[in-house]
């Protein structure tokens, strides 16, 4: 990887990613990619270079790559899950049809692309508990439909056009630059918030509802170690499991009361939040991801909630 192009670099992903990789390669070859309105600000602004490139626009994309000679895509465009089900064609145009213009792209310039899926791809009919790589893929929300459908895209590409595609399903994602908007699992980044600005959490997930999860600093890791990967270790592309914990909203509350012993939290289960949640894995298998590229998170929940409360701290107070 020489010159990348990070679209939806002001996304929560793409905001830490885009620095990640201008610290790991040189700023100036690391372009950030976004969309009008969604303006890159700060160090991600001042740090190296940033165009629009809306994935909905195969012309402004084919020329973002060519001026800045891309030889890897990282496509972050998409909608989470809660907002994609009141968006679906929305959710479905920019996931679906954009992916199409960026493996277009990519075919057309050489680049090796990455595109995330989720633990999202699975449904209610997949076993839930140490979830398979290779296993029933049935969701029945827009985002699942349309994570599924990337990764076949995507698998489609290399095998047809020997387009260089590869992917993660990525677990919930903890962080503290760019809040996460929309999603299932937002709720482990939202206590985090509450605890620090002394609010009562109020839980949309019902206590007992296990997800996977994964700290920011991991998930950046996932993504560049795979795409630096050896090809020929690789027995899978679009896409591997990785996860770092799995936990219910208790184990999380409870971990933050570690630190904050008066932290309060009651819930307020939102149905359309639970019903999503409910029908994801309570926990990933990734040994595949161990096996074949060296997938080996850093971060537990112990010592994500001392470094998330931390971080938080010096923002707000
Ligand atoms: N964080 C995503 C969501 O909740 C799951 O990949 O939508």
């Amino acid at each position: 990887m020489k010159n990348i192009l990070v679209i939806g670099a002001t996304g929560q992903i793409g905001s830490e990613l885009t620095m990640e990789l201008r610290k790991r390669y040189t700023d100036s070859n690391i372009v950030a990619g976004y969309i009008a309105g969604a303006e890159p600000v700060g160090r991600l602004k001042e740090s190296g270079p940033y165009e629009i490139t809306d994935v909905t626009d195969a012309e402004i994309l084919d020329k973002v790559v060519k001026k800045y000679k891309i030889d890897t895509i990282y496509n972050l465009a998409a909608l989470l899950s809660v907002v994609a089900e009141s968006k679906p064609k929305l959710a479905w145009k920019i996931g679906i049809d954009g992916l199409w213009n960026v493996l277009d792209v990519a075919k057309d310039n050489n680049c090796a692309v990455f595109t995330p899926s989720s633990i999202g791809s699975f449904g209610i009919d997949t076993p839930h508990v140490n979830t398979p790589q290779d296993t029933i893929q049935r969701p029945r929300t827009m985002y699942g439909i349309s994570k599924v459908t990337t990764e076949l895209l995507s698998d489609y590409y290399y095998n047809k056009y020997g387009v260089d595609t590869r992917s993660v399903r990525f677990p919930g994602i903890i962080s503290n630059v760019t809040p996460p908007g929309g999603g299932t699992t937002d709720y482990a980044v939202d206590i985090y918030y509450s605890a620090i600005k002394d609010e009562e959490f109020v839980c949309p997930i019902e206590k007992g509802t296990f997800m996977d999860m994964m700290y920011m600093p991991d998930a950046l890791d996932a993504a560049i170690n795979l795409m630096e990967a050896d090809p020929a270790k690789l027995i899978h592309r679009n896409a591997f499991n990785v996860t770092s914990m799995s936990f219910d909203p208790e184990m999380i509350y409870n971990a933050i009361r570690q630190h904050m012993p008066d932290f309060k939290m009651r819930y307020q289960v939102d149905p359309l939040k639970q019903s999503i949640a409910s029908s994801w894995p309570d926990s990933l298998d990734d040994s595949c991801a161990r096996k074949e590229w060296g997938w080996n998170p850093n971060f537990n929940l112990e010592s994500m909630t001392a470094d998330m409360l931390e971080k938080l701290k010096i923002k707000f107070l």
